[in-house]
């Protein structure tokens, strides 16, 4: 059941795609809150209540004892004392002494004190404007989920060949560079399907441009690369050059499709380009103008994109710059006491995406003009909308690649997200396992975060451990950033470790690819925490490091230094596979309950539930060569193991669940059937 409450008159952020009719604010209130005002509502929770979702943000599964703020930031310092990340996902879940779903559809700033003023209240404060209330009813966390992504539209689709490996780096400054990383992979056989680029290939940090001098003749080299099977995935941007003579800046100019000042002039900061406009993503018709240049690199062979900057982020507005720089200068020549200090160093830090900034300008939207702060959180979202509405029109029978730093629930039906600029730090990778779940429920199921991280320096050990988290999430991309240590496989000493890891994603991809899918078309989750599957059992709700990954598998990857294995915790008994190569695995049946797990550098968990399968292929070094028709099945029999495999060609926009499907079925004796019909010419079991 869902139930809906407008409040004010809220901006139409265009998340929710189903009519539900309005509930009146009655003299019972909302069902389970106490309203203390219009925008502030709050809930007396039980000690054993549990809270999930809020997406993308720092800490734990249970997102309780902590403070969110809505507010798309981008911050690449994800410590745990931080209350906001790129994305605003206002959706969560109380489950507990009573168990009900809040979505808080508002664009802009919203404050979730999960028991973090009084360790008891959940306190929800809308900061400013209208909004719409959704309170959610089910009695399975899962299927609350569902009504969920219901009211809020189907997940994205990407292409299959997303669902392989990518290398990228900020970055790799020629087509000569790009030529070697994939060399080096194929050369060792290496499995990879894609490489980003950074924004290096751009002319001059220039959206839909690519430099001549750095990569000379772009559609010849696209095409190389895809004779090896390998897509180029270029960035873009949110901020366009200010730039005589450039086509993007001087036809948004001409039709007045950037943000404006309150004079009516164009609002202008610094990004990567140095001075750019912000192209109005809240005006349809700039929308659809900005989705249009997506068209020069699809017309040279790019069938992916990853948008970038889209907060929007600044760098520096110049009217502040020069405030500030004028009370920098009042520092000259004094002599600075150390919390004078203190406050030059705030005052510098501030020139950096600074909140007053965000008020200086203005979108011209459906609704009338409004000033950005007030809409703040769905730039992002709408800068993914342009280019997915896009690529329906200008690729209406082939998926294209896209995913998103920034977003708001309701971008998740025209992209995925990766999760920016992590560190290369041991904490990041649970935090990537921890955010999985929170991201699912709130549609984002393609997703992943920069394996190895981002930024500072990686080691070879992280980097595999991290891969064996990242060999299950849709998006599999090893990134980093500019001048920190190279993290392409070949940096490091373990290339068999490194290809049999990377290589158990291209065995795992006809389950990977069947559990995203059926997600997508279903609305469910790929990625749950133990709670949602096991209800009933107490000590599921406290795992915080573990996770269901889709309906045959738990996972629970190393996520420590030097660790041997970890503890792990078994909801009922299961099938462990030790695994080590696509052909190289060791299995244990563990009763339920607790267990000390060994897991060296080199293997992966995977603790298969009874009367489950794994569909596995023999591997491949790209997505095109893995056999759909060859498959190795893991499964663990009790009475009857059933799983429905899905598969269709990879690209095309339409697709049918029902018939994609292939139900397939071992027996207590082992015998197998695809279909009904025995097959053991197609299967292996293992
Ligand atoms: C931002 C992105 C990062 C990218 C860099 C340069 O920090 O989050 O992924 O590499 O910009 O474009």
């Amino acid at each position: 059941m869902i139930q809906k409450y407008v409040f004010g008159n809220p901006f139409d952020t265009e998340a929710v795609v189903k009519e539900i009719p309005e509930e009146p604010i009655g003299e019972g209130g909302i069902p389970h809150l106490t309203m203390a005002d219009g925008n502030v509502f709050s809930y007396r929770m039980d000690d054993g209540d549990v809270i999930y979702g809020l997406g993308e943000n720092v800490r734990g599964i249970n997102k309780r004892g902590w403070l969110y703020i809505s507010r798309c930031t981008d911050d690449s310092h994800h410590q745990e004392d931080k209350h906001s990340l790129y994305a605003a996902h206002n959706f969560f879940i109380v489950d507990g002494r009573e168990r009900f779903g809040v979505f808080v559809d508002t664009p802009g700033r919203v404050s979730f004190d999960l028991g973090y003023t009084d360790r008891r209240m959940l306190t929800v404060t809308v900061e400013a404007g209208g909004f719409v209330l959704y309170i959610l009813e089910d009695d399975s966390l899962r299927e609350m989920v569902r009504q969920f992504r219901k009211l809020t539209g189907r997940s994205y689709i990407p292409p299959k060949w997303a669902f392989g490996y990518c290398q990228s780096r900020w970055s790799y400054e020629t087509a000569d560079e790009v030529r070697e990383v994939v060399r080096r992979h194929r050369e060792n056989h290496v499995p990879l399907d894609s490489v980003c680029l950074d924004i290096d290939y751009m002319e001059r940090f220039k959206d839909f441009t690519v430099d001549e001098e750095k990569f000379p003749d772009f559609p010849e080299f696209v095409k190389e690369m895809g004779e090896q099977n390998i897509h180029l995935v270029p960035i873009i941007d949110a901020g366009v050059k200010v730039e005589e003579g450039y086509p993007v800046y001087e036809e948004g100019v001409k039709n007045g499709y950037f943000c404006r000042r309150e004079d009516g002039s164009e609002f202008v900061c610094g990004v990567w380009p140095g001075r750019v406009h912000f192209p109005d993503m809240l005006n349809p018709d700039a929308r659809r103008w900005f989705g249009d240049w997506y068209r020069v690199l699809l017309d040279q062979g790019i069938e992916g994109f990853w948008n970038d900057m889209n907060e929007p982020a600044m760098f520096y507005e110049e009217g502040h710059l020069e405030e500030v720089l004028d009370e920098v200068e009042k520092f000259k020549g004094t002599n600075i006491g150390i919390y004078e200090f203190f406050d030059w160093q705030k005052l510098v830090e501030s020139v950096h995406n600074n909140p007053g900034d965000y008020e200086k300008f203005y979108h011209q939207t459906p609704a009338g003009r409004i000033r950005h702060d007030k809409v703040h959180n769905l730039f992002g979202y709408n800068m993914t909308r342009a280019a997915g509405e896009a690529f329906e029109r200008l690729s209406p029978d082939r998926r294209i690649l896209m995913y998103s730093r920034s977003s708001y629930i309701g971008m998740h039906r025209y992209g995925g997200i990766w999760t920016g600029d992590n560190y290369s730090w041991w904490s990041h990778l649970l935090m990537n396992l921890q955010m999985l779940p929170g991201l699912n429920m709130c549609g984002f199921l393609y997703t992943g975060a920069d394996l190895g991280g981002f930024g500072s320096d990686t080691t070879e050990d992280l980097l595999l451990r991290w891969l064996e988290l990242g060999i299950f999430t849709p998006l599999m991309r090893n990134h980093s950033a500019l001048r920190s240590r190279r993290q392409e496989y070949y940096q490091f000493g373990s290339e068999d470790d490194f290809r049999n890891i990377i290589g158990l994603r291209y065995g795992l991809l006809p389950y990977i690819y069947s559990e995203f899918m059926k997600a997508a078309l279903t609305d469910d989750m790929m990625f749950m925490p133990l709670a949602f599957v096991y209800p009933e059992d107490s000590e599921a709700a406290g795992v915080e490091d573990q996770l269901m990954a889709g309906e045959s598998i738990m996972i629970a990857p190393v996520y420590k230094q030097n660790a041997a294995g970890r503890y792990v915790y078994l909801p009922e008994e299961m099938k462990l596979y030790r695994m080590r190569s696509v052909t190289d695995m060791d299995t244990e049946v563990l009763p339920a309950g607790h267990h000390y797990v060994k897991a060296a550098l080199n293997e992966v968990l995977v603790f298969l539930r009874p009367d489950h399968i794994v569909p596995m292929s023999c591997g491949g070094e790209s997505v095109a060569d893995v056999e759909g028709s060859k498959l190795r099945l893991l499964h663990f029999v009790k009475n009857q193991a059933v799983y429905d495999l899905y598969d269709d060609d990879g690209y095309s926009r339409n697709t049918d669940l029902e018939k994609s499907l292939t139900g397939i079925t071992v027996d207590r004796d082992g015998t197998v059937k695809v279909n009904g019909e025995f097959a053991a010419d197609r299967v292996l079991t293992i």
